[in-house]
């Protein structure tokens, strides 16, 4: 018999009809991890599912299942190895950097990496990024490793993701141009960055409108904020623009959007977004 090509034909002596009209065939994979979704109806037959994955991709060495939503501060997702090597720590590559991640303690996605490529392409000479919720620290490499900017200043709160942070920038030789600092963007950034940044990018979608203050705080006259945010999927953007455009006027600027996108889609009512800003006087 043939060797199969993929999960569906690797399952299809194994599940049913129905079952396999229901399997999730897409999954992210982070390093050696392959993140799987299992509809409830197949939750019995997990194991089956995820080795046939391992069988049909051989770089692929743990299966990790989702087990619920991204929560807490740190957002997290709660992820459960259902095959291979019960480890979720792993080396991620992307856009010619490398990322140590460890899946059950710090966020992380792969499916961010187009914002962090079309983000590194905007910055221009010499720009000081504010890296806010840099987490094991994706952006602010990509954009050292991909943008003539100057130096970047990355905050996260989790310790173990700030861990990881200091350790992907020295993995990635970038200690000269990042400066990794631990603790809440809320509190740092008042205290030692005010109107310090020409770039700021807010990747923390659920709550941002919270931290819109601390962005306005943060940035320079004529400087660019990338605001995420999770919305209703009908009008996206007309809320999310005009809090921002209530914020900037609380700290007496103007804002001009410069460009607004879907990044993804999040459940059957709500999706992500971004908004590009410029802050002007
Ligand atoms: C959605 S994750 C994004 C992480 C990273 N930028 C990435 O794309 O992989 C948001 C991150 O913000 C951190 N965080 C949450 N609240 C924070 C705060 N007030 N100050 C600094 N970091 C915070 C979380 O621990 C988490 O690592």
């Amino acid at each position: 018999m043939n060797k199969p090509k993929n999960l569906k034909e690797a399952l299809a002596s194994i599940l049913s009809k129905e079952e396999l009209s229901i399997l999730i065939t897409s999954f992210d994979v982070v390093g050696s991890i392959a993140v799987i979704e299992i509809p409830k109806p197949l939750m019995k037959k997990a194991k089956l599912i995820a080795n046939a994955l391992l069988s049909v991709n051989k770089h692929i060495k743990t299966v990790a299942m989702i087990k619920g939503a991204h929560k807490g501060t740190y957002r997290i997702q709660p992820l459960k190895v259902i095959a291979g090597k019960k480890s979720f720590e792993t080396l991620y590559k992307e856009s010619n950097c490398s990322f140590k991640v460890k899946l059950n303690k710090v966020f992380f996605s792969p499916r961010l990496s187009f914002e962090r490529l079309r983000i590194a392409k905007l910055i221009k000479k010499d720009e000081v990024i504010g890296a806010f919720f840099a987490g094991i620290g994706p952006y602010p490499i990509i954009f050292a490793k991909h943008s003539p900017m100057k130096k970047a200043i990355a905050i996260e709160l989790n310790p173990i993701a700030f861990k990881l942070l200091k350790e992907n920038i020295e993995l990635n030789k970038m200690q000269d141009k990042i400066i990794a600092v631990k603790g809440d963007v809320a509190k740092i950034v008042p205290k030692n960055y005010e109107h310090y940044f020409d770039r700021i990018v807010m990747p923390l979608p659920e709550g941002s409108k919270h931290f819109l203050e601390t962005a306005f705080q943060g940035i320079k006259d004529y400087g660019i904020i990338h605001f995420y945010a999770f919305v209703q999927r009908e009008n996206p953007f007309n809320e999310t623009i005009d809090l921002i455009k209530a914020k900037a006027k609380e700290f007496n600027k103007k804002v001009k959007i410069l460009f607004k996108r879907q990044v993804r889609s999040f459940s059957a009512s709500k999706i992500q977004i971004v908004i590009d800003f410029q802050v002007l006087p």
